[in-house]
């Protein structure tokens, strides 16, 4: 079977590489998998390069609409599989009417972004990147360093899926009071996280950290009424997406004074990467160089992800994936 891997970063190729052996002798067809991978990202210009191939694999920021679902179609590709749990770019719809096979890696890594959300949450609450900053240029002094202790203090969770109920644990650690705002309350946290209303959460807690979907009804869940209801001094992460915060009300929140600290690794205008392209025009107009201007925020490119476990459990379920394609077995991972 074979897989054309596409927007391949060494990362990824390396992850794949290492685990590629342990599916060698487990192919249905006695052809072991093989991957080739390219750097150019799957879209309708690029989708034609699968010719031959069995599969492509792609990541959240390929074009799996309509017209790139065609032509893999044309090209006999009968499968999809994303590396990434999000599948919003994927045209289920023509996939289905197709009959090309969508599948995704659910859940890879939830303590990795979790963690990543308590980092930002102790960086910013600390100032860790002007500490490290200042001692560099020699200077030792602790003017503009001072935080406060998270021990006792109250944890406010919203949405306490796989990720979110990873940072329960992790404040819970730290000795916080942890409360939580979840549709759906997971009962497995019940001994030590109290589920209020989402009113309530942003009224009580010290440091709140966003872990919910992004959909219609969570758009700009963050805006500036929400932002009112907070504590003066809060801490807010958010690792789960840009969208869930209306920027434009949070730089304004930021200018009421109300954060003590603001750790992001999701932002509103984080599409394709468009920040690796980094041309002066786009920094300049945009609401994220705004954030990047004050001194209590810190920006993460979307790292919350990027262990070395979770790139392991991508590229496992991935390839296993491919084997449940290939024998025909259905999965929970199938997209539709
Ligand atoms: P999950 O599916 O396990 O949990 C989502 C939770 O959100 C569920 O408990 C659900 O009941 C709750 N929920 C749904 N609608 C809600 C609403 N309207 N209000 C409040 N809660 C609601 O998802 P998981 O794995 O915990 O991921 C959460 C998010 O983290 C993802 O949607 C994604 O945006 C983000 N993420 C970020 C990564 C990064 O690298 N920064 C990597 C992976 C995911």
């Amino acid at each position: 079977m074979k897989i054309l891997f596409y927007d391949t970063k060494n990362y990824d190729s390396s992850s794949f590489d290492a685990i590629l052996p342990n599916f060698a002798d487990k192919s249905a067809d006695g052809k072991p998998i093989t991957i080739e991978y390219i750097k150019s990202d799957l879209d309708p210009r690029t989708a034609a390069l699968a010719e031959g191939f069995d599969a492509v694999c792609a990541f959240v920021s390929s074009d799996v609409g309509a017209d790139t679902l065609q032509i893999l179609h044309d090209k006999k590709v009968g499968l999809v599989l994303m590396r990434c749990a999000g599948f919003n770019n994927v045209d289920i719809e023509k996939a289905t009417e197709l009959g090309i096979r969508v599948m995704r890696v659910p859940g890879y890594s939830p303590e990795a972004v979790a963690e990543h959300a308590m980092a930002l949450a102790l960086a910013c609450n600390r100032r860790l990147y002007k500490a490290y900053n200042k001692v560099r240029e020699n200077d030792f002094s602790l003017s503009g360093l001072m935080g406060v202790n998270f021990y006792q203090k109250t944890a406010g969770i919203i949405s306490t899926g796989k990720i979110g109920a990873a940072m329960c644990r992790i404040c819970h650690g730290f000795g916080m009071r942890v409360i939580a705002y979840d549709i759906y309350p997971n009962e497995s946290l019940k001994e030590f996280v109290e589920y209020v209303s989402l009113e309530e959460l942003l009224a009580q807690s010290d440091l709140i950290s966003i872990h919910c979907p992004l959909m219609d009804s969570t758009y700009h869940m963050i805006n500036i009424d929400t932002i009112k209801q907070m504590k003066d001094g809060v801490v807010l992460v958010n690792t789960s997406r840009g969208a869930l915060i209306k920027t434009d009300d949070l730089v304004e929140g930021i200018r009421m004074h109300k954060f003590g600290g603001v750790g992001l690794d999701v932002y509103e205008e984080e599409t394709n990467n468009v920040f690796e392209d980094r041309s002066d025009e786009i920094l300049e107009h945009s609401t994220t160089s705004r954030l990047l201007s004050f001194p209590n925020v810190m920006i993460t490119s979307h790292q919350g992800f990027f262990t070395q476990e979770a790139l392991e459990a991508i590229a496992e379920t991935s390839l296993q994936n491919a084997l449940d394609y290939q024998t025909g077995k259905e999965s929970p991972n199938d997209v539709m």
